[in-house]
């Protein structure tokens, strides 16, 4: 008898281990959240327009670099247009917000940690979030696209970094940035 009480009472605190850290999590079907069953890709051709000089940098660097031989430990803040076309005065579709910082101590290259925020058509108010290394003197950088909001929820991908001619001495750098995202 005392025995078969001790068995119970195992079992009764083996459920209820069980229940205490399996509630806080479930499976679920996708289609409850709107989500078709197949992801779509879309390319999205963008130019990055960086301004670090002038009336109005779009840039600002927040922590110079730790010699004056690299751009090894800079960190540059960034609220840079995103426009259709290579022109920095062609219209703007949304704005790269984020931080560059000087990651490489032999080459130029930096960490890439930027938010792309559509702000027009239907794409108004989404996102990508882009996260990578870019040596910015190879011809093509490629970075990963980690995540998105909005129209690109579930998003990953890559995007290729391509400088295009530029104004350097004015602090001007113009990228176009080719970018291939799956999502639903
Ligand atoms: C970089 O150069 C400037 C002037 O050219 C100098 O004032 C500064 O101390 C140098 N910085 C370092 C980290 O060497
Ligand atoms: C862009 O517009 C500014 C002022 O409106 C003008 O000075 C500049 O030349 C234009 N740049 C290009 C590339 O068209
Ligand atoms: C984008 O969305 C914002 C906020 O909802 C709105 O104020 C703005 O007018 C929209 N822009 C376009 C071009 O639709």
């Amino acid at each position: 008898m005392t025995k078969l009480i001790l068995i119970l009472a195992a079992q009764i605190l083996l459920f209820a281990a069980i229940a205490s850290t399996g509630d806080f999590a479930r499976t679920m079907n996708q289609e409850h959240l709107g989500l078709p069953k197949k992801e779509k890709l879309t390319h999205i051709r963008v130019y990055w327009q960086d301004s670090l000089k002038g009336r109005n940098p779009s840039a600002v660097m927040i922590q110079q670099p730790v010699s004056n031989s690299s751009t090894f430990g800079s960190v540059t803040m960034m609220d840079d247009p995103l426009t259709l076309d290579v022109s920095r005065n062609s219209t703007v579709v949304g704005q790269a917000q984020g931080i560059y910082a000087g990651a490489a101590q032999r080459e130029i290259g930096y960490l890439m940690v930027m938010n792309f925020a559509f702000k027009t058509g239907k794409y108004n108010g989404s996102t990508i979030t882009i996260l990578g290394r870019n040596p910015v003197f190879s011809k093509v950088r490629e970075m990963p696209v980690v995540g998105g909001s909005g129209m690109f929820r579930f998003a990953r991908g890559y995007v290729e970094a391509q400088t295009m001619p530029s104004d350097f001495d004015a602090g001007e750098a113009t990228v176009e940035y080719n970018c291939y995202v799956l999502h639903y």
